[in-house]
């Protein structure tokens, strides 16, 4: 099903590639709001000129000089929104409620998929065994301890030292996890020291680094030729907006007012054009859904809303033949 959708939508992408009028509105779903309304649904949320993309911000700025060939992934704001919370991590009613509630079916997801492209048991109780698996943006390490309970040896990073503390913290309690190696750093660093993963893992990160194409390539750099990358985020859709601002920030109170903003959330045409670029090439797609009755989330062709991609990072021939299709749409994700 989460193949038939996402095929669906690679079609709906090239369709759009192929006509000029889609090219402005490079969304053909009806849930696609157009950048050029976001001024209409701002009033919602307080105007800040520092979270303006127009003004010049001389920290934010700084943040994303390029260094090495890979520019910075910090967003100054975003990092202090992460720093402001990260006592509550493992507080299961706290802020990050949400994704705890969302893990089991994250990690059913990227299970099943590194199983089938690892060539590993999926009902073996350590089926990732010795696989090398980056978390990118690992915050208090809810996904990290699963990967490396399923037998992964995990690195976590992240751009926030208390999340990382905490995260340490954590693990370290339980002989199944206290293997995690965590560091305070951003992925650009860790290319800069020329590692690479079999899979490199970043759910719900995207959304809140400075530049996403830039994040995408340092994640593609540092996955190995024929290696994973699984990213999850937000599609920017009206029912994103409502549900994931309006009703988890404003109505519910799940998340502190501000989290997100729903300029900064990727559509899955996007994301998967972005990861073209980084030589990353998506296979699968599928969409987290929230059933209030249950309180439980599930797995759907539904990638409206919450969604999670597994892409495969192309050997150097394969990724020459992508660049130079993904240069013709430079336009469209830029
Ligand atoms: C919404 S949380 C997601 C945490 C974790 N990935 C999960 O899903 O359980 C976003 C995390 O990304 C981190 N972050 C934000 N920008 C980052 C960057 N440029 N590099 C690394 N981590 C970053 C934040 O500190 C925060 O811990």
């Amino acid at each position: 099903m989460a193949m038939r959708s996402f095929l669906r939508s690679r079609r709906s992408l090239s369709r759009s590639l192929l006509q000029p009028d889609l090219l402005r509105n490079p969304n053909p779903n009806p849930n696609y709001v157009s950048r050029s309304l976001i001024p209409a649904l701002l009033p919602l949320r307080s105007y800040s000129p520092a979270s303006d993309p127009t003004t010049k911000n001389p920290i934010r700025d700084a943040a994303t000089d390029e260094i090495n060939g890979f520019k910075s992934s910090l967003n100054p704001i975003e990092v202090a929104k992460f720093a402001a919370i990260a006592e509550t991590w493992w507080d299961p009613e706290g802020p990050f409620k949400p994704l705890h509630l969302m893990n089991p079916t994250r990690v059913s997801f990227i299970r099943s998929t590194l199983c089938r492209h690892f060539r590993r048991d999926p009902y073996s109780p350590r089926p990732f065994e010795g696989l090398k698996i980056l978390d990118v943006g690992c915050g208090g390490g809810i996904l990290s301890e699963p990967l490396a309970r399923l037998g992964a040896v995990v690195t976590g990073i992240d751009a926030v030292e208390k999340n990382i503390n905490i995260a340490r913290i954590h693990a370290a309690s339980d002989p199944s996890t206290s293997s995690i190696d965590y560091t305070c750093m951003t992925a650009e660093d860790l290319v800069r020291e020329n590692q690479k993963f079999d899979a490199v893992i970043s759910l719900e990160v995207i959304e809140h680094v400075a530049e996403p194409l830039d994040f995408c390539k340092s994640l593609g750099a540092l996955a190995v030729p024929g290696g994973a990358v699984v990213i999850s985020t937000i599609n920017r859709t009206m029912r994103a907006y409502a549900t994931t601002i309006v009703a988890a920030e404003y109505i519910l109170n799940w998340l502190p007012k501000g989290t997100h903003e729903w300029s900064k959330f990727v559509t899955p045409e996007e994301l998967t054009l972005i990861l073209q670029r980084a030589s990353v090439s998506v296979q699968e797609m599928a969409g987290f859904v929230y059933n209030p009755l249950t309180g439980n989330w599930s797995l759907s062709d539904d990638i409206s809303v919450n969604y999670i991609a597994f892409g495969i990072k192309e050997s150097s021939s394969d990724s020459e033949k992508t660049r130079t299709v993904a240069e013709q749409k430079t336009d469209f994700v830029s």
